[in-house]
């Protein structure tokens, strides 16, 4: 049975309708920004905080846990700048209760939700999981903590874990009954989309004078059915002993700017995007893009999606909903 925490959240639940096809799941959630209809209902659900020990006692003394898959986080960067609080309390301080209660119940399997501001300012074009790790935001550093603290707990209590360093998930689950819905929304491609669905008036664009080709911002965009997948795969290496421990980066190898985004939402739904060109946004670096080659050697993983494909998906959810 796999404990999946935050499974109600946008990645976890496109983790748990690929999850349950293979095995029992439970679902631990606060629901303080994931959904309760994104969870089917083979699943187990338990409403409850992984910062509370006693909701977690509950779970982990109840049922038999082969192993944790750890989605629940605070996760928009320019929230961290101003509320760095929220990003170490909900971010570090609650795993490491999850970490104990898990080493108390000898629960010694792991699957950590990193990202790629653990990365900072990057100083190769394409991050490999050795580049340096400089983050320059709170969710990026509470990010990296953690990652030093399942070195040290796996030194000291022989925990067994896989660290995924997602770099931007997009895209919704081929059945349009999942996507991305986020309150209030931050991320570029649902923005775009709700803009040219008339929900809002404009797209503003963080930035125009960065050292890219067109002056915007450059990210790797991933499919998040991509992202559930590295999941499955990693999990199952865990279990079959192969890895103990190792951290991977997620991503397509190939980075857009901005305004390609933008041009592609046009293309695919064939509505004209009106752009406003704004300041740049604290925290963020830019260029951003991940070799994947280590988790496709390692446990044979590539993305299937590619950029027009993962915005397909998303304008039928967002048309949809
Ligand atoms: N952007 C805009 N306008 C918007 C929203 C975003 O121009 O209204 C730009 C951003 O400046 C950035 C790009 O679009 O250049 C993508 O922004 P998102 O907010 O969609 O995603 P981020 O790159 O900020 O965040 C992602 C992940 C984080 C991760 C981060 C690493 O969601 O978990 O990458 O920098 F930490």
């Amino acid at each position: 049975m796999i404990l999946v925490v935050g499974g109600c959240g946008y990645i976890g639940s496109h983790l748990v309708k690929e999850l349950i096809k293979e095995t029992e799941v439970i679902v631990l959630d606060n629901l303080s920004t994931g959904h309760r209809w994104a969870v089917d209902d083979e699943a187990i659900f338990i409403k409850g905080d992984l910062g509370e020990r006693k909701d977690l006692e509950n779970i982990f003394s109840k049922y038999q846990i082969d192993a944790v898959m750890h989605f629940a986080a605070s996760s928009l960067v320019g929230e961290s700048v101003v509320n760095p609080s929220k990003y170490y309390q909900n971010n570090v301080v609650s795993t490491l209760t999850l970490l104990d209660v898990m080493m108390k119940y000898n629960v010694k399997k792991f699957i950590f939700s990193s990202t790629a501001a653990v990365y900072g300012l990057p100083e190769e074009s394409l991050l490999t999981e050795k580049s340096n790790t400089k983050p320059i935001n709170p969710y990026g550093k509470s990010k990296l903590m953690i990652e030093k603290i399942l070195e040290d707990y796996s030194n000291a209590y022989d925990l067994n874990y896989i660290t995924l360093r997602y770099f931007n998930a997009a895209g919704a689950h081929k059945s349009s009954l999942i996507g991305e819905d986020h309150n209030p929304e931050t991320h570029l491609i649902p923005l775009i989309l709700n803009h040219l669905l008339g929900k809002i008036d404009k797209i503003s664009v963080f930035g125009n004078d960065y050292n890219t080709e067109d002056g915007t911002c450059i990210r790797d965009y991933i499919h998040v059915t991509d992202l559930a997948r590295a999941h499955i795969l990693a999990l199952n290496a865990l279990l079959n002993g192969k890895k103990k421990v190792e951290t991977y980066n997620l991503g397509n190898g190939k980075g857009y700017s901005v305004n390609e985004v933008i041009k592609t939402c046009e293309v695919i739904t064939g509505n004209k995007a009106v752009v406003e060109y704004v300041n740049r946004r604290p925290g963020d670096p830019a260029y951003l893009v991940a070799s994947s080659e280590k988790i496709n050697f390692d446990l044979d993983w590539k993305a299937n999606y590619n950029l027009k494909e993962i915005i397909e998906s998303a304008w039928s959810w967002h048309k949809k909903r």
